[in-house]
């Protein structure tokens, strides 16, 4: 089986090139199965129902997300009836899940789950280290999963390191999110869990992580807060990677427009 997982899709531009690329990479490389980041979808903030439903539209199967979720007030009351995560250590009982079981047919279930690093984040979340444990604990002997997929959407490297070797033989792929940013260190831990530490943002990239250049130089030289625009002229970036179950491997597949 072949999972496309493609990153934080950012406001219009990043949905437009998803509508653009995604069906035709479908065909081409073959994928059984599409992830992506939903949380910059709307407007560069949150996701809305309609937003969602473009992206189904144009091929995704699924959703994580992540800090910036519920941006748009609106999808609290729509999460629930959408194939979306929100991160599972969110503390309190807000809408949504944080993993879910996807049924890929004859490639059997997926467990994917969404956790949110905390370190430069936001200090009220719980663990996603002990929140892992957790949710993996109530799948152990289920053998209808034949994958494990997390997204953990975090600042920092380091934080996506530790975790990523703390779930090494026990998922088969950690793929990073949030900073907008593509590595290029994708590799294959020793106990066999894919893993790279951000797959980078899908939409405009002669911005700052998608925002006006102009606004967040100003923001810096100014000292006062800006009103943020998301940038929506200049050159497009589709970013993915490719998981493959069987090969076990994960390669980046990107395309600049
Ligand atoms: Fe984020
Ligand atoms: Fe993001």
């Amino acid at each position: 089986m072949k999972i496309l997982f493609i990153g934080d899709i950012v406001a219009r531009p990043g949905r437009e090139v998803v509508k653009e690329v995604l069906p035709n990479i479908i065909k081409k490389q073959k994928i059984d199965l599409v992830i992506a980041n939903a949380e910059n979808l709307a407007h560069g903030r949150g996701a809305t129902k309609d937003t969602i439903k473009e992206m189904l539209d144009a091929g995704v199967n699924y959703f994580t997300s992540g800090d910036h979720i519920f941006w748009q007030h609106s999808f609290e009351d729509e999460i629930d009836s959408l194939p979306v995560l929100r991160p599972a250590n969110f503390p309190g009982d807000l809408p949504g899940k944080g993993y879910t079981l996807i049924d890929a047919g004859k490639n059997g279930q997926i467990l994917l789950i969404n956790l949110l690093g905390r370190v430069f984040l936001n200090e009220r979340l719980d663990d996603p280290f002990r929140k892992a444990d957790e949710i993996l604990n109530l799948f152990l002997d289920d053998d209808q999963i034949k994958y494990k997929i997390i997204d953990f959407h975090a600042e920092c490297s380091s934080e996506k390191y530790a975790f990523a070797y703390y779930m090494d033989g026990r998922v088969d792929a950690v793929v990073g999110s949030h900073t907008h940013v593509p590595t290029c260190d994708n590799i294959v831990l020793p106990s066999k869990t894919l893993y790279i530490s951000d797959i980078g943002m899908t939409g405009i990239i002669d911005s700052v992580l998608g925002v006006k250049n102009d606004i967040i130089i100003q923001y810096y030289l100014s000292g006062l807060n800006q009103k943020f625009e998301w940038e929506n002229t200049g050159r497009k970036a589709f970013r993915s990677v490719i998981l493959d179950t069987v090969l076990n491997t994960i390669e980046r597949f990107d395309n600049i427009l």
